[in-house]
């Protein structure tokens, strides 16, 4: 299958969110992967339910409200400034170690990004990466003003590619961006890095990024 553009999703596919640095922060360091791990996971249920509500707030504000909320959970005190310090390493997150690599071996394809993520977030963490010299558009679902997996978020790769859903390939490594995605209609790769299982079956699954060339040209 050789697509005629590839779009990745962002957080947790190619920008890794379990990497923001809390040393330095609070004067007691909290344990990383807890509050990495709940801070992520209401960020995602709140982009649910804000969709199922017919409600938006932008990613920041997301991003913000479940940090508040995951730490009060937790019992971490959080100053306004330290919640400034950890919303701002959203804006200069790590990329994963092979995507560089894997968008070498991808640069015959028109690449793209589709996001949750709003546009200022989004176009910090871009070109603080050097993403920006291989990515060719960046769309934030803050146009259509719904998260994914509304299909009214797919639609707008579709227009900003000016490409059907099924000439493009999709490729997240979040389970129900997937699923969503599937659904939707696109061609999709699941960069599956965990071993994770879910019942919508994707056209393809690797574990890495660097291994899409290959399934495409193989
Ligand atoms: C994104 C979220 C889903 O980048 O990770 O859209």
């Amino acid at each position: 299958m050789r697509p005629r553009a590839i779009v990745f999703d962002a957080y947790g596919t190619l920008f890794d969110v379990r990497a923001v640095v809390l040393e330095g922060i609070f004067p007691i360091d909290p344990d990383h992967d807890t509050l990495l791990q709940l801070w992520r996971q209401r960020q995602l249920e709140y982009t649910w339910l804000l969709s199922l509500m017919d409600r938006y707030e932008d990613f920041w504000n997301v991003t913000q409200s479940a940090l508040q909320s995951s730490c009060r959970q937790l019992h971490i005190e959080l100053s306004a400034s330290q919640c400034n310090a950890l919303l701002r390493a959203y804006l200069s997150l790590p990329i994963f170690p092979e995507v560089a690599s894997a968008l070498e071996s991808l640069k015959r394809y028109p690449l793209a990004i589709l996001s949750n993520g709003s546009p200022h977030m989004l176009s910090a963490a871009v070109g603080s990466s050097g993403l920006d010299s291989r990515i060719t558009e960046v769309i934030s679902v803050d146009t259509a003003k719904v998260y994914k997996p509304s299909p009214r978020a797919y639609a707008l790769g579709v227009a900003a590619l000016g490409l059907a859903a099924e000439d493009m390939l999709f490729v997240s490594s979040n389970w129900w961006d997937v699923w969503g995605a599937k659904t939707f209609g696109y061609r999709v790769c699941w960069c599956n890095r965990s071993g994770e299982a879910m019942e919508c079956a994707p056209d393809f699954e690797v574990t890495s990024l660097d291994q899409i060339a290959r399934r495409l040209t193989g």
